[in-house]
């Protein structure tokens, strides 16, 4: 039986009704049971999975370092109208598009299977997040995400310190601990043979309530050649560096306010993914421990070495770990 046949939009009706009061009841929507172009579907619209109503709302966005926040057509909030629960349901958006380590040209698509995949492989794992997948009318495979309430890494830091050095004695050792766990995160897909594929600072977020770090958005997938997951890994060491530094420490930055310091980095000193970033941040904050500092110059242009798996870096970050202790006094 098609699901439209199990809701009637009386049916509908009456459950915007129970969960919103009837003054909020749509004048018009769509009922919509095939989203393969998810551009049709508007704000207040209800999209029928299965036997499950979803009241949709807003669009997401994200901010790429603060630019080009642009609505994500396909990822939209929505209210399941039998539970009440806000989820995100992923639309399917195939899309593919190269990127570069160095001078490596990494090709990168999505793949709503293996956002899927993960969620099922990930569902007793609290540093993810969780949800469930269904196919719609069209055989389209939508992922329906519990919505995580929280903040991002990125833009925790602001706030932590009074500077630098404040920062990376107090608050610091603590977020080292947590990012470890995050990177054990990690291995753990590893282990399972899978690979994140987005590593980035904006897709950890903070869960409020549970006061844990959960990672988010598994749908890219990329070819791997020799290094199954030299990517993942990139992605987690420019983590690391914007942990660090405290944010990004941008050579513009420098050349403008501190010369001296801008004058004595070499291009090996930069990030290899970011040229315009400093990886070698015991230059300009010479506190850092030099175990942890050579974790950071794995990801730098004068790298000779990568780590090619997670048990490699956390090896050298449980080393690094206990130098930043005995810098700072803090364990964690
Ligand atoms: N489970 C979630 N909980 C809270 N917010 C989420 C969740 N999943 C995605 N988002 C928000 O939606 C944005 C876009 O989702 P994402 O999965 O990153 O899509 P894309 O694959 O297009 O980048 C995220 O950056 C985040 O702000
Ligand atoms: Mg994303």
């Amino acid at each position: 039986m098609a699901s439209a046949d199990i809701l009637s939009r009386n049916d509908i009706i009456d459950l915007i009704t129970a969960y919103a009061g009837s003054e909020r009841v749509p004048p018009k929507f769509k009922i919509i049971t095939d989203t393969s172009d998810f551009y049709r579907v508007d704000y207040n619209d209800v999209v029928l999975l299965a036997d499950t109503a979803f009241w949709v709302k807003r669009c997401e966005k994200e901010g790429r370092f603060g630019i080009d926040e642009q609505p994500k057509y396909w990822v939209r909030r929505a209210i399941d109208l039998q539970t009440g629960a806000t989820k995100i349901l992923k639309l399917v958006f195939h899309e593919k598009f190269d990127t570069k380590i160095g001078d490596i040209v990494i090709k990168c698509f999505r793949s709503p299977k293996k956002e899927a995949r993960l969620l099922d492989l990930v569902a007793g794992h609290d540093q993810f997040m969780h949800g469930t997948w269904t196919l719609d009318s069209a055989g389209n495979i939508i992922r329906i995400l519990d919505f995580i309430y929280g903040r991002t890494f990125d833009q925790l830091l602001d706030e932590l310190g009074n500077d630098h050095h404040d920062y990376f004695h107090n608050h610091f050792p603590k977020l080292l601990t947590h990012y470890r766990e995050l990177v054990r995160a990690i291995k753990f897909l590893h282990d399972h043979g899978e690979k994140h594929g987005d590593i980035r600072r904006d897709h950890i977020i903070l869960d409020r309530e549970r006061q844990i770090y959960r990672w988010i958005d598994f749908d890219y997938n990329y070819m791997h050649g020799e290094s199954m997951f030299g990517f993942d890994l990139h992605g987690l060491g420019n983590i690391l560096i914007f942990l660090v530094g405290r944010g990004d420490i941008l050579t513009h930055d420098l050349y403008h306010q501190q010369r001296p310091l801008f004058d004595s980095l070499w291009g090996e000193d930069l990030n290899i993914s970011y040229k315009n970033r400093v990886a070698n941040l015991e230059k300009i904050f010479p506190y850092i421990p030099a175990s942890l500092n050579r974790v950071l110059l794995h990801f730098s242009q004068g790298a000779k070495i990568f780590y090619e798996t997670t048990d490699q870096m956390l090896a050298d970050l449980a080393i690094a770990q206990d130098d930043v202790a005995t810098v700072t006094g803090r364990t964690s």
